[in-house]
């Protein structure tokens, strides 16, 4: 297979521009030779000092000495400078028509990632990305039969549960992959964080990823409704009581519900959000997530290079890509046998007439957040939770701007003890839950 370079069409000269009439491009005494005159008066002005001698100035020498009309040169180079580069058959089909981005994935090719002791982290991020892309497909398949009203949303669950061929598998697919891509992603991001990854000019990594994180608390909040059962019910009806203690935030409950109560009214404003405008704005985010990765390229933690501590560089394609692969066939081993082993069950239908059952809270991801409110039970203190937790996640998400230290590629042990402060509150509140109401 030959190189991707550019190289000029064969027998085809770099196109001269042509005069547009005799006489109209004489050299002048001294200056550059093939500097054109203007045709007309003040139509085109000669070119600037110092340009290259011999060059002429295609837009000068195109213009007709008579009409002033611009008329663009008819011998023109070949746009396709990879005309000559033998590919195979369907390589040069795609180059044929898609030359323009040749320059794109000839940019992508040269991307390397470091090898460090800690390279093993890098692999999360593609993972994360590959339980997203099973949540789209099996999504898509449950979307086939899912009725999202208070009267059939349980029964067509039911339904794909009992009767559609494999909708059993696709359900509990679905349902691990969500906690395993948000499991995913909190690794990625303290490993990003404690690599001090989003230092510059990683900072719009960070805040994108940051955004994509929230956004994927948002799908697993709004799909926990979507089955219509009596824990998810009543665990929405606590959840979306609590912005209701900040002002203001009893009219964004309202729109959230679609009335005073979580009500069939709710279901439907949860699915539009769960597949229409979280999939758009996360396609959003992780596109601009993805490219920058492409731009900025991976990072070295601070001063292994100095160090001496990177052990070389590996290319992106094929080499890390085919490592990830393997990540990916590991996760997915992973994610069939919990599948398998350990289905999500459907419980009752929801009646919101029923008192609530004991024991309701949230999904795993919302315990940390979940306690805090529990240790605030006293006056205002809900209130006072939320506005921590608030300007906890600004800050968090503000960590490049802030470590200017690390910008400057210094050490800055105060962010990493912050980091290590926020998941050992994460981990601290998560498992106090667990002990008191188990999984
Ligand atoms: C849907 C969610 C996400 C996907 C699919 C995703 C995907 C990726 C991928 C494939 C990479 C390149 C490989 C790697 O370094 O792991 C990456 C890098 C990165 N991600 Fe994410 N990510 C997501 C969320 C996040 C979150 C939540 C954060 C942090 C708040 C984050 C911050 C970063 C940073 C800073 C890098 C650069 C790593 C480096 O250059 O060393 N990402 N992401």
């Amino acid at each position: 297979m030959a190189e991707n370079t550019p190289k000029p069409a064969a027998g085809k000269a770099p196109a001269k521009p042509k005069p547009a009439a005799s006489g109209a491009a004489k050299p002048a005494a001294g200056k550059a030779p093939a500097k054109p005159k203007p045709a007309v008066p003040g139509a085109a002005k000669p070119a600037a000092k110092g340009a290259a001698p011999g060059v002429a100035k295609p837009k000068a020498a195109a213009a007709p000495a008579s009409s002033g009309v611009y008329k663009p040169p008819v011998d023109r180079p070949d746009p396709n400078p990879y005309k000559d580069a033998k590919e195979s058959a369907v390589g040069n089909w795609f180059q044929e028509r898609f030359y323009n981005v040749m320059p794109i994935i000839d940019y992508m090719k040269k991307k390397e990632v470091p090898k460090h002791r800690l390279s093993f982290w890098y692999y999360f991020g593609g993972l994360g990305l590959f339980f997203f892309i099973i949540q789209i497909i099996t999504g898509l398949l449950l979307l086939q039969y899912y009725k999202p009203t208070g009267a059939e949303a349980f029964s067509s669950f039911v339904f794909i549960q009992k009767e559609v061929p494999y909708g059993w598998l696709i359900r509990q697919i679905h349902a691990w992959s969500a906690n395993l891509m948000i499991l995913t992603l909190f690794i990625h991001m303290f490993s990003t964080f404690f690599m001090k990854s989003y230092r510059k000019p990683r900072e719009l990594m960070w805040v994108s990823g940051f955004i994509l994180l929230v956004l994927s608390l948002g799908f697993g909040f709004t799909g926990y409704l979507l089955p219509w059962n009596e824990l998810a019910f009543f665990a929405t009806q606590v959840g979306t009581e609590v912005p209701k203690v900040v002002p203001g935030g009893a009219f964004l409950v309202d729109i959230l519900r679609g009335g005073p109560d979580v009500s069939p009214e709710t279901l439907t404003r949860m699915f539009s959000l769960h597949v229409v405008l979280l999939p758009g704005l996360v396609m959003l985010f992780l596109a601009a997530h993805l490219i920058l990765v492409q731009v900025f390229g991976t990072s070295a933690p601070i001063s292994y290079k100095e160090a001496g501590l990177i052990k070389g560089y590996e290319k992106f394609f094929p080499t890390f890509l085919a490592k990830d692969g393997i990540g990916w066939l590991i996760g997915f081993a992973l994610l069939i046998y919990l599948s398998v082993m350990f289905p999500w069950h459907l419980g009752l239908k929801a009646d919101p007439l029923a008192p609530a059952p004991v024991g309701i809270k949230p999904e795993w991801y919302f315990w940390a957040q979940f306690q805090l409110l529990k240790d605030f039970k006293f006056e205002g203190g809900e209130l006072l939770a939320i506005v921590l937790f608030t300007i906890g996640g600004v800050v968090w998400m503000l960590v490049p701007f802030l470590d200017r230290k690390a910008s400057q590629e210094k050490k800055s042990p105060m962010f990493t003890i912050f980091g290590l402060l926020v998941l050992a509150f994460l981990l601290v509140n998560t498992y106090r839950v667990y002990l008191q109401y188990g999984w």
